[in-house]
């Protein structure tokens, strides 16, 4: 096996099976392009200050430069024996260049190397996640437009409560995912601090300019504290939480999905590309993708606990604990950019049925709220109108009758204050154009949020 780079002080060899149990390589080899970015600053760095020669820092950057087109090649044999991305890249270029291989490591260690790399990392994956976020936003106001004047019954308990428009309901979902983003870009912010030169936790004895590496790897500023900078991975756990609370939000709009894809509610149909048959049944179309971003939802929500277990009890400074940060951050940005990309694409092939959704709209009462404002409108107390409402909907589902079926003569043995033009406040689209203030369901304030939205969206 390998020579370890940490083998000076050793008598043994490792322990078969603890090396591959402490081995990190298998899924660590992801960071190598930030591995390889962090070490060409940080030579250069060396350089920069006179610790390296430059003809050293030069053999350096080519060699890492030649390693990294290797591995994206696939033409590099990872050693488990290495342990980690970081000594195997470290090894490799000492192979490749010779003795200046062995000055890299000047001044650094691979606890500030390996919190640097994966702050990197998430760096771009946020990035990722940004623009799946803003694809599947695209998705939605492009429907939300669409559908600005189709009416549904707007659910509370899932028991129809008012009638609403569909567009508004794909505002909800923008709403939400806006957040989402904000959420992320603040996790940005945070994460994007520098650890190298905290070295293995408490500094180094060369003279290092954090600002110069900081610069070229395009971070705010160098860490603050050299314990902290090696130390904690809050980061990784506000990543996490950002996630899980995206994919919550996901796991919502696939529920709807499911619910409105059902033959019980047919409000939808979602593309045949986005749905699977039975292998026994015949007729079946089942909403697979919206039941597996949902599904989904359960492992993002584990890989925060589980962050957040690992580090709870980690005493100042670097543990070895920190190496279990990976996977569950792997795993996390993987399955969230997925979901968000394979949601974007369902949302443009949705069909609706204007139809169902209506006559969904015209069953339930769901004007009764508005029979009780226009009695208000009349004199009449809001807990007044609200009884008398009731009453006259105990007689509507007696009679199995919506209110807007009942005559105005029956109508008004509930109230003497209800005159003709009672019909007008009963209609599905009168209560809907109603509602026409900021953040109201009405089609005029539909299209105008959605042209808020992309004005916004027009100046970033
Ligand atoms: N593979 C390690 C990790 O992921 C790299 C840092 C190891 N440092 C150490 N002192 N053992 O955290």
């Amino acid at each position: 096996s390998a020579a370890k780079p940490w083998a000076g002080r050793f008598e043994q060899p490792t322990d078969a099976f603890v090396e591959a149990f402490t081995a990190s390589v298998g899924f660590d080899h992801r960071l190598y392009r930030q591995d390889i970015a962090g070490s060409i600053a940080h030579a250069r760095m060396l350089a920069h200050q006179g610790i390296l020669d430059a003809d050293e820092c030069d053999a350096i950057v080519a060699g890492l430069t030649r390693i990294g087109e290797r591995i994206t090649a696939g033409d590099f044999a990872w050693s488990e024996a290495l342990e980690d991305v970081h000594m195997n890249i470290e090894a490799a270029l000492t192979a490749e260049v010779g003795d200046a291989g062995k000055r890299l490591h000047t001044g650094r260690s691979r606890n500030d190397q390996v919190a640097t790399d994966i702050r990197l990392w998430l760096r771009e994956e946020i990035d990722a996640l940004l623009g799946g976020i803003d694809a599947l936003v695209a998705a939605l106001l492009d429907l939300a437009e669409r559908e600005a004047e189709t009416i549904m019954p707007g659910f509370t308990h899932l028991q129809v409560a008012q009638p609403i428009t569909f567009g508004h309901h794909m505002m909800a979902w923008v709403e939400m995912l806006e957040r989402d983003a904000d959420r992320f870009r603040d996790c940005r912010r945070r994460l994007n601090v520098m650890p190298l030169g905290a070295a293995a936790l408490a500094g180094t004895t060369y003279p290092i300019d954090r600002s110069f590496t900081a610069a070229a790897l395009g971070f705010e500023h160098a860490a603050e504290n050299s314990l902290d900078a090696v130390s904690d991975r809050d980061f990784a756990i506000e990543f996490a939480a950002a996630a899980a609370i995206a994919m919550m939000h996901l796991s919502r709009c696939s529920e709807e999905l499911i619910l409105w894809s059902s033959a019980q509610f047919g409000f939808i149909e979602l593309s045949d590309a986005y749905c699977t048959g039975s292998s026994i049944m015949p007729q079946k179309k089942n909403p697979d993708v919206p039941e597996l971003v949902r599904g989904k939802t359960g492992r993002i929500f584990g890989h925060l606990m589980g962050l957040l277990t690992l580090m709870k009890g980690q005493p100042l400074a670097y543990n070895k604990d920190n190496q279990e940060d990976k996977e569950p951050l792997f795993d996390t940005a993987d399955n969230l950019r997925g979901a968000l990309k394979v949601f974007a694409d369902m949302m443009r092939h949705v069909s609706c049925n204007r139809a169902r959704m209506r006559a969904a709209a015209s069953q339930g009462f769901a004007t009764a709220t508005d029979l009780a404002d226009y009695l208000v409108h009349r004199g009449i107390a809001f807990r007044d109108a609200h009884e008398i409402v009731g009453k006259a909907v105990a007689f509507g589902i007696r009679s199995g009758r919506d209110l807007a079926e009942l005559s105005l003569e029956e109508l008004r043995r509930f109230s003497p204050a209800i005159g003709e033009d009672v019909y007008s406040v009963l209609t599905l689209e009168g209560a809907v154009a109603a509602r026409n203030h900021l953040g109201g369901t009405a089609p005029e304030q539909v299209r105008a949020a959605i042209a808020r939205k992309r004005r916004a969206r027009a100046e970033t």
